[in-house]
């Protein structure tokens, strides 16, 4: 019997109101298109027990939420997710698009918190064991545009109510991972026009696409 081959690991990264969920919607449109097994799914979250841990991780509090615990969050739900949804999928040959993963632990609890790499590369290793992404697309955009979208949203969550330095943090760490790991990393301009930010992702499909079938 022919083996499935293994399901393709695509991530999408950006700070608030970049535009993930429209230019996701454009992503799983595409692979129905092409054929692809695919799930869509998120960080924190993507299981019933991670997205309960995704809701005490974004509620606003008085309590203050320190770094550590913070960090232990983000992990204790992608373990969970991990087991319950991505392996499984990906085992199965189904392609698995995820609205953030890992780099958005490294950009911000990372960048944004002060959170030392090595910190959080060590929880990575002993969580995901070698499980990383095969693309990361990350939508870049100057913060006060993504802020200005955000703001228009109604009530921010615990995360939303960061100050501009804080995201500015974010981005720049963003920006290095992506300069760090240019192999995996496909870098768009999400402050132009929808139009061509989906031209620019129809590109990186079609490189996916191809990546997939040698
Ligand atoms: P969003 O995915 O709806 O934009 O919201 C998730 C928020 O959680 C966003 O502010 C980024 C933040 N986050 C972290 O701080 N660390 C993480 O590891 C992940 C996955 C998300």
């Amino acid at each position: 019997m022919v083996e499935n081959p293994r399901g393709q690991f695509v991530t999408i990264e950006g700070c608030e109101g970049v535009g993930k969920s429209t230019n996701i919607a454009f992503i799983a449109e595409s692979l129905k298109k092409a054929d692809i097994p695919y799930i869509l799914t998120r960080e924190p979250g993507g299981t019933p027990l991670a997205e309960d841990i995704r809701n005490l991780f974004l509620s606003p509090r008085s309590e203050r939420v320190a770094e550590n615990t913070e960090l232990l969050l983000v992990f204790a739900a992608r373990a969970q997710h991990i087991a319950e949804v991505i392996e499984p999928a990906l085992a199965a040959g189904t392609w698995v698009v995820c609205d953030r993963f890992t780099d958005a632990t490294f950009a911000y609890q990372g960048g944004g918190r002060g959170i030392s790499a090595a910190k959080i590369a060590s929880l990575e290793q002993w969580v995901q064991d070698d499980l990383r992404p095969d693309f990361t697309l990350l939508l870049d955009a100057p913060i006060a545009i993504g802020m200005d979208r955000v703001s228009k949203r109604g009530e921010l969550d615990r995360m939303e109510r960061e100050h501009q330095q804080f995201f500015e943090n974010v981005r720049n760490s963003y920006l290095e991972m992506a300069a760090q790991h240019g192999d995996r990393y496909r870098v768009i301009d999400a402050s132009q026009n929808l139009c061509d930010v989906q031209k620019a992702l129809s590109a990186i499909i079609s490189e996916m696409l191809s990546h997939a079938n040698r």
